[in-house]
């Protein structure tokens, strides 16, 4: 797909962008606060007694700081942090090896946690509750399992989808934590920090009209500002006023409410195409030329957030904000006040 990607996706660069942005320390991590609240306290506890933290899973939307959080909790703890993924980790020997080359007390994060396979989950059990590892030698009625010592270490998995979990590997983490969506005034506040950063003058006018369109979600406001400031430097003075910032995000064809062109084409296609639904998950994202989980993982939830769309047992539903938002005429006995943006 031609088309520029603010939410999903990746684009040439970004990810270096995006390292260059994060924040290393807790002091230095916007928003959340109840969340660091907890972390503070358990790292300082797990540091006075000289012991290993407790496992945290993260879980929430792309783009909200999962990643970031795990780097700032290593990085508190003073320990190296090992990276890997679900999918990356396909039989249970790359784990085992994983796990045997950690040192004491580092952390391990495993990104999109819930595509662990069943076999990988299984080395992990003992792994997180005793630090040990069970080898199987052998095959048949000769077969001897061996109990092998780990180092201690945190696991720090991160998931968007906390419900795709098995429950035996959700019961073992000690620390378990939603991350939200980010008020536009955080928001404001990471634009301001990043702008700095990248040494680019920003007006507070025009990062908090950055932080409004943003979705709630830091990524996706420092992904404005970069593709904001390329349109500045081209077509002013390189200075980012709430004029510039406007045209900037109306070339990108973000609106007023942060949703862009696929957020648009879904819930237009909802409307014109079935009457608002309710439609299936599967039919909605065929619709769009989208992957069924990406439509859940990242479109949905702020739409649903936002009160545009409905799910109900019978599959998503436009709801009369949405309709209002498209300028189109709701079909009549859709209720006025349904679709509220949660608070
Ligand atoms: N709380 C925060 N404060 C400042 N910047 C943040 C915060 N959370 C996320 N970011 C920025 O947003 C980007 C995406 O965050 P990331 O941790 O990769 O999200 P996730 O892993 O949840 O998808 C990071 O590069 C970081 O610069
Ligand atoms: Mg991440």
């Amino acid at each position: 797909m031609a088309e520029e990607r603010i939410v999903a996706g990746t684009l040439h660069g970004d990810q270096e962008f995006e390292a260059g942005l994060r924040p290393r320390r807790l002091a230095e991590y916007i928003g959340q606060e109840a969340l660091k609240t907890r972390i503070a306290i358990f790292i300082q506890a797990a540091l006075a007694r000289n012991d290993v933290l407790d496992h945290v899973l993260l879980y929430g939307p792309p783009g909200l700081g999962k990643t970031t959080m795990a780097h700032v909790i290593a990085h508190e703890l003073g320990t190296p942090i090992r990276f890997t993924s679900g999918p990356a980790i396909e039989r249970p020997g790359d784990l085992a090896s994983i796990l045997t080359n950690l040192g004491d007390r580092e952390v391990l994060f495993i990104d999109e946690i819930h595509r662990l396979n069943r076999q990988v989950e299984e080395v992990l059990y003992p792994a997180m509750e005793d630090f040990a590892l069970d080898l199987v030698l052998g095959k048949g009625p000769s077969a001897r399992s061996l109990r092998l010592d780990l180092p201690r270490f945190t696991l720090i998995g991160a998931t968007t989808r906390i419900g795709l979990l098995t429950a035996p590997l959700r019961d073992r983490f000690g620390v378990i934590a939603h991350l939200d969506y980010y008020t536009p005034a955080e928001l404001a506040r990471v634009v301001l920090r990043s702008a700095a950063i990248l040494g680019t003058p920003i007006s507070p006018e025009a990062a908090q009209e950055i932080a409004r369109r943003s979705r709630g979600t830091p990524r996706v406001a420092n992904r404005l500002l970069r593709r904001v400031r390329d349109f500045a430097q081209v077509a002013g003075e390189g200075v980012l006023d709430l004029e510039t910032v406007r045209r900037g995000l109306e070339l990108l064809e973000v609106d007023g409410q942060g949703l862009d062109l696929t957020d648009r084409r879904l819930l237009e296609h909802l409307a014109r195409r079935w009457g608002g639904g309710p439609v299936g998950l599967e039919s909605l994202a065929a619709a769009i030329g989208e992957e069924a989980d990406t439509v859940a993982d990242v479109y949905e939830p702020y739409l649903l957030q936002q009160g545009f769309l409905q799910r109900t047992p019978r599959g998503r539903m436009l709801t009369p904000r949405a309709y209002a938002h498209l300028g189109l005429v709701p079909p009549p006995g859709l209720l006025p006040g349904e679709g509220e943006p949660r608070a």
